[in-house]
């Protein structure tokens, strides 16, 4: 087929790539015509092996498979908190980088009453610190080169909450609000970020999940949607999606229209309680997707002119200081 999609001459960087939904993608992409780095610390699906160390050779066994059958691809053993290093290999083996997943990960499953410090701080340091750190190293390529995609790795744990994972959770939500925050700072450059939560049978879901399950789980029907996502011809930016079994959906913030109160003396309690339905009706919601739309939207209620609150302004001078 003519049209098949590819990625010739491209560098992506895929974390946790030697196992599961990682280890997927580095031999998709490396066989249409990709140059993957892989990177894996080893360990088990609890951030360490039996000995308390990592163990390098998941990654070179993706990478002996990918080259086996005619790819490029070089590993990288780094912990993704080392986020600077696993981006290092990228450029020193193949002079730049066009993709960063961001998909290393483990569990600490524990609920919040008997969670220790160190479950809640291990969980952090792999998800948020770990995301941040490739892709902060990777930015001034991205920005330079004016074209750059990255892919944050989520989990519905993190958009809908469950069980036993508060930890877990909330660092699968902050993919979220860093990845939505990357689009926007990485708009004018042409980098593109995305949030995808998938559903794979791995070794973290294998306890989860029933065996009829992980038969339908396969993790290849993940990678045709993050395929999509970072092709040069796609322009998506800050989304989120789900992948999971052949099921692919879009998921995006909802707002009530909400009650409006005169923020004087008459704004109590007692009000509030009064409309509260008002505040819970979805019959006219609305899908924002900035701090401006609610600022619009008080200035609109409110009658005010346009930036009368000053706050779009602020807005702004906040972001020329950091890009
Ligand atoms: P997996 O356990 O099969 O693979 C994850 C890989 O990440 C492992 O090879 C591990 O050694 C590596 N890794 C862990 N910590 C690392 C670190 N600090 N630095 C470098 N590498 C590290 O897991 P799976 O299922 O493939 O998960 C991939 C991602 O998808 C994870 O972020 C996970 O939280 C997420 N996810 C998976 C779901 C599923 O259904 N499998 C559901 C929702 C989210």
């Amino acid at each position: 087929m003519a049209d098949q999609i590819r990625y010739d001459d491209q560098v992506i960087v895929i974390t946790g790539a030697g196992n599961g939904l990682g280890k997927q993608y580095a031999k998709f992409f490396a066989s249409r015509g990709a140059k993957v780095v892989v990177n894996d610390l080893g360990g088990n699906a609890f951030g360490k092996d039996k000995d308390g160390k990592g163990e390098s050779k998941v990654a070179d066994q993706v990478v002996k498979e990918i080259t086996n059958a005619g790819g490029v691809a070089v590993p990288n053993y780094d912990a993704v908190q080392n986020g600077d290093k696993i981006i290092k290999t990228a450029i020193d083996s193949f002079g730049r980088i066009d993709v960063l997943i961001n998909n290393a990960g483990i569990l600490r499953d524990v609920t919040l009453r008997n969670m220790t410090d160190a479950d809640w701080d291990i969980i952090m340091d792999v998800h948020v610190h770990g995301a941040m750190k490739t892709a902060r190293a990777a930015w001034p390529f991205f920005k330079k080169q004016k074209h750059g995609k990255v892919i944050n790795t989520s989990s519905s744990s993190g958009l809908f909450g469950n069980f036993g994972q508060a930890n877990y959770a909330a660092a699968k939500m902050a993919q979220v609000g860093f990845t939505e925050t990357l689009a926007k700072e990485g708009a004018k450059y042409n980098i593109h970020c995305n949030v995808l939560a998938p559903g794979a049978a791995s070794r973290l879901t294998q306890t989860v999940w029933a065996p009829e399950m992980m038969e339908v789980m396969k993790p290849d029907w993940v990678v045709p949607l993050v395929g999509v996502l970072v092709h040069s011809s796609c322009n998506e930016s800050g989304s989120i999606f789900e992948a999971a079994a052949g099921h692919f959906s879009k998921i995006r913030w909802e707002r009530s229209k909400g009650f409006l109160a005169r923020p004087d003396d008459s704004l109590t309690a007692d009000l509030i309680l009064r409309n509260h339905d008002k505040i819970v009706d979805f019959s006219e919601a609305e899908h924002p997707n900035g701090t401006a739309d609610m600022i619009t939207l008080l200035e609109k209620a409110m009658a005010l002119p346009s930036n009368s609150t000053g706050s779009e302004t602020n807005l702004k001078g906040r972001v020329a200081l950091v890009t």
